[in-house]
């Protein structure tokens, strides 16, 4: 009997109902800001209004908003409601993150953000700083299910310092030439969150978030090229904290291959947004792509968080589907504008 093709999900079509709210584009390729009087808490029983954002977070990659009241019990419930409304898999919830604790006095679903392990020691001999860059990542990509969404509130922020930058994967995907990607869209990567495992004694959960994502190995194979549900573009779909090996490739081969794309990533600055934060901002990003990075620069001060991120669908590469430049060339995502 002869094998079906794959079918894929259609894109999503907004209603554009938050065009009437006040926002504007940080950069012209990630990033939006919506002005302070709109209240995520306010918008929470409004699936209409929740559906089209989970499409205009997953189009602009990262979306920011001002002065939130909201609170970490309806961060859960919001970022919840984000993939469920734009359709994510039934099996599908909340990860929880290996280095949350056992018993997390926010639960389980959220992580606390803290300064980085042995970042204050380094400071000491500034020689022994890792390179800034050296923490660019999408969230759990160890997961055979990994993120769609995430939402951060930071809780203690630094005077000055502490900013984090969001790179697009779709743009980052758009500059390649047409031949090499074709040949990333015939591969495969290896993801690994097994470093966790060194950085402290950890009591591994399972499953997080998905039947699928348990067990003690963090491990996960996705392509190279990733199609995000939502919009329906192409996205690379490769960082450098979690992608170890390109399966396809002689190590020689992966090693080089990875070490462009995290450079094509980290290096241009022209698809990357840097996002201050202030008392009550709240960052919600799409996971599938978009990669980003803390800045490690705020010396001795605190810094803190809570994050909630949510688990989508397993990683698929449709070849039927088309580049975030393509969809804006034909005015597909006009509500972009
Ligand atoms: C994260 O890596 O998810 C947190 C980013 C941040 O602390 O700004």
């Amino acid at each position: 009997m002869p094998i079906a093709a794959p079918t894929f999900p259609a894109p999503l079509q907004s209603t554009l109902s938050l065009s009437k709210l006040s926002q504007f584009d940080l950069t012209p390729s990630i990033g939006t800001e919506f002005s302070k009087e709109t209240q995520i808490s306010a918008l929470l029983s409004n699936p209409v209004a929740i559906r089209d954002l989970s499409i205009l977070i997953a189009q602009r990659g990262v979306v920011f908003f001002r002065d939130q009241d909201l609170t970490t019990e309806q961060q859960k419930i919001f970022i919840d409601k984000l993939g469920r409304e734009s359709g994510r898999p039934a099996e599908s919830s909340f990860h929880i993150h290996p280095l949350t604790p056992t018993s997390s006095e926010l639960g389980d679903e959220v992580l606390k953000i803290v300064p980085a392990f042995g970042f204050r020691d380094m400071l000491e001999q500034p020689s022994n700083l890792p390179r800034a860059s050296g923490g660019w990542h999408s969230d759990i990509t160890f997961e055979p299910f990994p993120s769609n969404y995430a939402a951060l509130k930071l809780t203690t922020i630094p005077k000055v310092g502490g900013d984090t930058l969001w790179a697009s994967g779709y743009e980052a995907y758009d500059r390649l030439s047409p031949a090499l990607q074709q040949f990333l869209a015939t591969l495969t990567a290896t993801h690994s969150g097994e470093a966790f495992k060194k950085v402290k004694s950890i009591n591994i959960r399972s499953p997080r978030g998905h039947p699928e994502n348990a067990g003690d190995d963090l491990l996960a194979v996705h392509p190279v090229i990733r199609t995000n549900p939502v919009t329906g573009w192409k996205s690379l779909y490769v960082n450098k904290a979690f992608t170890k090996r390109i399966n396809e490739l002689s190590l020689d081969e992966s090693d080089h291959l990875l070490s462009y794309l995290f450079a094509h990533i980290n290096q241009n600055h022209d698809l990357q947004v840097r996002f201050k934060w202030k008392e009550g901002s709240l960052a919600v990003w799409d996971n599938r792509s978009t990669f980003h990075t803390v800045t490690n620069d705020y010396g001795k001060e605190n810094r803190e968080g809570n994050r909630v991120i949510s688990i989508g669908e397993r990683p698929y590469y449709d070849p039927n589907s088309i580049s975030r430049r393509e969809a804006l060339r034909d005015g597909a995502g006009s509500d972009l504008a």
